[in-house]
């Protein structure tokens, strides 16, 4: 297997001084690869010189990944602080963040969690696997609130030595706008939809300002997302004749070059797959030779709205539609306490 010294892997510093690579690699299966799939390909990407990994609890996978994670360490592989380990609390846990983080720490093998985000803004669940046009009676609106009492658990647990760093996740800036000022531990990261078609700039220009770093989901347009995440309207990123022309130039497939764009621009790019060529020729895009000025320029035109993450199944009721959810307007949608 071809390898990447983890050495020459580029490293960020967040905003309390940890450090972390400039790419991860994704756990979730997308409903269509198995989680032993997953933990397989991880074991490998660790083999390959991947040091970070984004996982969560819905993603129905830890508890495998986590005998993987034991196996590296008990065979000298890598070391508990090697590994950048990332999970999530989702939303049916939003009033017992402990539980999940220990539970998610039991089944990742991991001892602390090094990111630990709150997945979605809001406690609406729905079961995994559902239907979009699904609705759970008992969804709400964002509050302000509901949203700080969850993350207080979380500055609880970096208290606890549980925790290193906080991070949020599908945010919105209104909502960041109102709970910013009431972080004691401020958050180190957010994770959200990024790919050449879904650049977020405003958002992501917001949070580079606040010194949060984001780290971008879906880098490559998650061509084999969920069937319940397809719209016909959907634009596939690394087919625009751009992207294919930049890709024809290096040589390369275009999801190096999505994730050349993705770490030259300042997010932290977690692509996603099983394929072990794909994987590390996913990592080695970071040693590789860097996008032009031009090329950077002309990826940056790309934007267009192509949000593929709509969000349906957590509307609440007498909510209109999935734009709903992302406050397009500037003000948080049906928010009982915002200021
Ligand atoms: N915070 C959140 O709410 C949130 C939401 C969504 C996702 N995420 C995270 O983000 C991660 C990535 O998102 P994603 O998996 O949906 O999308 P993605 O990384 O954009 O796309 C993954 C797909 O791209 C293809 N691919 C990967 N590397 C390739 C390469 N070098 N050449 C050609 N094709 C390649 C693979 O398809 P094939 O299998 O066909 O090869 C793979 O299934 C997830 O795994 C998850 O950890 C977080």
């Amino acid at each position: 297997m071809e390898k990447v010294d983890p050495k020459k892997v580029p490293q960020i510093t967040l905003n309390n001084g940890n450090t972390i690579p400039c790419i991860g690699m994704g756990t979730f299966g997308s409903d269509r690869f198995t989680a032993e799939e997953v933990s397989n390909a991880v074991g490998g990407a660790i083999r390959a010189g991947y040091r970070l990994f984004d996982c969560a609890a819905c993603y129905g996978n830890e508890d495998q990944i986590g005998e993987v994670f034991k196996a590296a360490f008990d065979e000298g592989v890598v070391e508990r602080k090697d590994l950048v380990i990332m999970t999530k609390v989702w939303n049916d846990m939003h009033k017992r963040v402990a539980e999940s983080c220990k539970k998610s720490i039991a089944d990742l093998q991991c001892d602390y969690i090094d990111i630990f985000f709150i997945h979605w803004p809001f406690p609406n669940y729905h079961a995994p696997g559902c239907d979009v046009d699904s609705r759970n009676p008992d969804s709400k609106p964002f509050s302000v609130e509901e949203f700080m009492d969850t993350y207080r658990q979380i500055e609880d647990l970096v208290d606890q030595g549980l925790v290193k760093n906080i991070g949020i996740s599908n945010m919105t800036i209104p909502k960041l706008e109102q709970v910013k000022d009431k972080f004691r531990i401020q958050p180190a990261a957010c994770e959200m939809e990024l790919h050449p078609c879904f650049q977020q700039q405003e958002l992501f220009d917001w949070l580079v300002d606040h010194k949060i770093q984001p780290i971008g989901f879906m880098p490559l347009g998650s061509p084999q997302r969920p069937e319940r995440d397809m719209l016909p309207t959907d634009i596939a990123d690394m087919q625009t004749p751009e992207m294919k022309e930049i890709a024809a130039n290096h040589g390369v497939h275009p999801a190096i070059i999505c994730l050349k764009w993705a770490v030259q621009r300042g997010q932290i790019p977690i692509p996603f797959s099983i394929h072990e060529n794909e994987y590390v020729s996913n990592l080695m895009s970071t040693i590789t030779e860097p996008l032009t000025d031009e090329e950077m320029q002309k990826i940056a035109t790309l934007e267009k709205d192509n949000r593929l993450v709509k969000g349906q199944v957590f509307l609440w009721p007498g909510a209109d539609d999935w734009h709903d959810l992302w406050d397009e307007d500037g003000v948080i949608v049906d928010c009982p306490d915002a200021k």
